[in-house]
Formats: C-alpha cells, sequence, structure tokens
C-alpha cells in the first residue's frame, strides 16, 4: 500500500462517493466506452489495453477507484486518489511524485460527451489510468512528478510540461507498422484519436529537444505529435531531463 503522506495536495483529497451516482450516469458512462473503445481496439497501443483489463474497468458502470487502486498498486504502487477538481501545480507533483494519481470523480453530461474543458473521470480513469499499470511508464510517471516537484524554475517547468502534454496526454508509439494512441487525450476524445488516424497531423520520431520546445497549443486539435518507438524512450528521456535540470540547460 501506498504510504506517502501528502501535505501540499492534502486539501484538494476527497471521498469518492460511489453510491451516489445515479442509473443516468451510469449509462454516460457506457455510452462513452462504447463510442470510443471500438476505435482503441484498433488505435491504443497494447499496454493500454491490457492495462484496462488489469485494472478490471467495466463499460457498463462508473469505476470504484478503491476497487481499481486495489488491482493497480500491487503491480505499480500506482493508485487512482480522489480530488476535488483541477490540482494546482506543486499538489499535482507531489501526487506524481508518490504514485498517487489525483483523480476527479464527476462525470460530464450528456449534452458534451466529445469535450470537458476539465479533467473527468472518463479523462482521467478511461484515459489515463489504464498506462499505470505498465511498469516502466508508471516509473516515468513518478519520476516525472519527482523532478518537477523539486524546481521553482518557470522555463524548466514549462518545457517539462510540453514532455507531459506530447507524452501523458498526446503520446503516440510505433506498434509493428502501426502508429498507436497511449496519451489520454487521445484515448478519450474520439475526434482528437482520428485526427491523428486520419493523417491530418504530423508525426515526428520523439526527441527530447524537439518535445520541450514544441508549444503546446490548447484550442485546437493538434498539427504535430511525437511518436516513441517503447516507453523505454521516455523513461530515459525523463532521466535526461533531470540532468540537464540540475545543471538548468534543458
Ligand atoms: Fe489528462
Amino acid at each position: 500500500m501506498q504510504t506517502a503522506t501528502l501535505t501540499i495536495a492534502a486539501p484538494y483529497l476527497i471521498e469518492q462517493d460511489y453510491a451516489a451516482y445515479c442509473d443516468d450516469q451510469h449509462a454516460v458512462w457506457a455510452e462513452l466506452v462504447d463510442r470510443a473503445y471500438p476505435q482503441l481496439e484498433r488505435h491504443a497501443a497494447r499496454e493500454y489495453l491490457e492495462g484496462f483489463e488489469i485494472i478490471g474497468l467495466e463499460r457498463d458502470r462508473l469505476p470504484s477507484l478503491k476497487a481499481i487502486s486495489a488491482r493497480l498498486e500491487p503491480r505499480t504502487g500506482w493508485n487512482a486518489t480522489p480530488v476535488s477538481g483541477f490540482l494546482p501545480a506543486p499538489a499535482f507533483f507531489e501526487m506524481l511524485a508518490a504514485r498517487r494519481f489525483p483523480t476527479t470523480t464527476w462525470l460530464r453530461g450528456r449534452n458534451s460527451l466529445e469535450y470537458t474543458p476539465e479533467p473527468d473521470i472518463f479523462h482521467d480513469v478511461f484515459g489515463h489510468v489504464p498506462m499505470h499499470a505498465h511498469a516502466v511508464f508508471a516509473d516515468f510517471l513518478a519520476q516525472y512528478g519527482r523532478v518537477c516537484a523539486s524546481t521553482q524554475d518557470q522555463v524548466l517547468l514549462e518545457k517539462l510540461g510540453r514532455l507531459f502534454w506530447y507524452t501523458v496526454e498526446f503520446g503516440l508509439i510505433r506498434q509493428g507498422d502501426e502508429v498507436k494512441v497511449y496519451g489520454s487525450g487521445l484515448i478519450s476524445s474520439h475526434g482528437e484519436c482520428m485526427n491523428v488516424m486520419s493523417g491530418h497531423c504530423a508525426i515526428h520520431e520523439f526527441t527530447l529537444d524537439e518535445v520541450v520546445n514544441t508549444p503546446v497549443k490548447v484550442d485546437e486539435m493538434h498539427h504535430l505529435l511525437f511518436a516513441i518507438n517503447s516507453f523505454d524512450q521516455i523513461y530515459e528521456a525523463m532521466h535526461v531531463a533531470e540532468r540537464h535540470a540540475a545543471i538548468g540547460s534543458l
């Protein structure tokens, strides 16, 4: 079990009131999964699909964070921890470093199935948590949190934010002769995923240097994303980033 004590993030921790979800909310979850999953069977990285099974996500019911964490923690030490909403960066980094993924408990309504301005439980759990069952990705993400938590340098944090964006949120991976998605923003958005798969987005080979120097645009579909060849690559990149960060040269 995870024993690290959270201090900065403590005010944002809540309980998930699972019994409070109504039938209509479970039906919205089921609809979201039904829309996304057939596409993901074709386009998602195999590690995502394996993680989906490992954490025991159900297609027709909202996830209990306690239940999925009970399956996840023994494998990688990660836990999906309920939080009240968007976290300030220091609290977010503290939680990642402690392998506790800040997870919202609210679910989007039927009138915004494709997009929500702030993450909901569909984005956080369906989009993110399956990848936390993969040992190398899991270590990468905790290391990311540790490095970010240890600096106040805003230029460095902006560059590391781009690394997060182009991997955890919008990462691609080459598997066989195909490009697959593993980033949560692609997994949880039909439109973003199809934008990539229909060839409307350039795909560069992942390099730390290009990724940390490519600004993020949040208000339009992506024109450029980055593909890794294995998760070892982002794990190694994080260690390189840490060494550069230590001498202020990322
Ligand atoms: Fe996300």
